[in-house]
């Protein structure tokens, strides 16, 4: 009885939906820790990005990433609510050099979303790790089929699913990390093969079969890619 009357509560106090949701996110494999590794998985995405995985990718995305103008004293938002489109250089012919070319542009800009934090090597390997983790990411999403619409519902809801609020701490490390840290861990100082082991062995942990998973579903229900 005693039980049964607690069930009762509980169905009051809590929103009927987030317990729904919890139970979907389960059924459907999702990691427990999804809104770190989808967070991870989105934080700097852009809308060009995004296009590769469907070109009828819209400016009004809602998927929150971390303001690219962060230290930008006139920026009031850490996390902005859908990943904008990023002006690429065209100088060169590929687009790992045009990519380059983007990335050293901005660097000590107004606005320049890594402030004095990052050094440039650290600058170049993230942009490209986060490249190559959407190219993962990209693999499993082309394999997947439409996740549920209920399911969908709950995840595109970030800012009630802990995904918006986990891309806000990961503005927030950028913005006052005085070391620079991967999975809360400090990194080294990356300037010879040596450092660069300890950032490979840091880096490949974030291609967790389970964490493209998580990230592959999201953008799935974002992105609605079989229409
Ligand atoms: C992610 O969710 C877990 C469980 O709700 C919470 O403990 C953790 O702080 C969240 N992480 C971030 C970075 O918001």
């Amino acid at each position: 009885m005693k039980a049964v009357i607690g069930v009762v509560l509980l169905g009051v106090v809590l929103p009927a939906l987030s317990k729904e949701c919890a139970q979907l996110y389960e059924e459907n494999g999702l990691s427990p820790n999804f809104n770190e590794t989808i967070a991870h998985a989105i934080h700097s995405l852009t809308l060009n990005e995004l296009r590769k995985f469907n070109p009828l990718a819209e400016e009004l995305n809602g998927v929150p990433v971390v303001n690219p103008r962060l230290n930008d004293p006139t920026e009031t938002e850490r996390v902005i609510p859908h990943a904008p489109e990023e002006e690429i250089n065209k100088n060169f012919v590929s687009e790992a050099m045009n990519t380059i070319d983007s990335v050293m542009s901005q660097v000590g800009q107004s606005g320049d979303q890594f402030g004095t934090n990052w050094p440039l090597v650290a600058r170049i390997v993230h942009k490209f790790h986060m490249k190559d983790t959407w190219a993962k990411i990209k693999e499993e999403f082309d394999l997947m089929k439409q996740p549920s619409k209920d399911l969908c519902v709950c995840l595109k809801d970030t800012k009630k699913n802990g995904i918006f609020q986990a891309v806000d701490w990961v503005a927030r490390q950028y913005r006052t990390a005085p070391l620079f840290t991967l999975l809360n861990k400090p990194l080294p100082k990356l300037k010879d093969a040596k450092s660069w082991e300890v950032w490979r062995a840091r880096l490949v942990q974030y291609y967790d079969s389970q964490a493209i998973t998580d990230a592959a579903t999201y953008l799935s229900c974002v992105l609605n890619h079989t229409g």
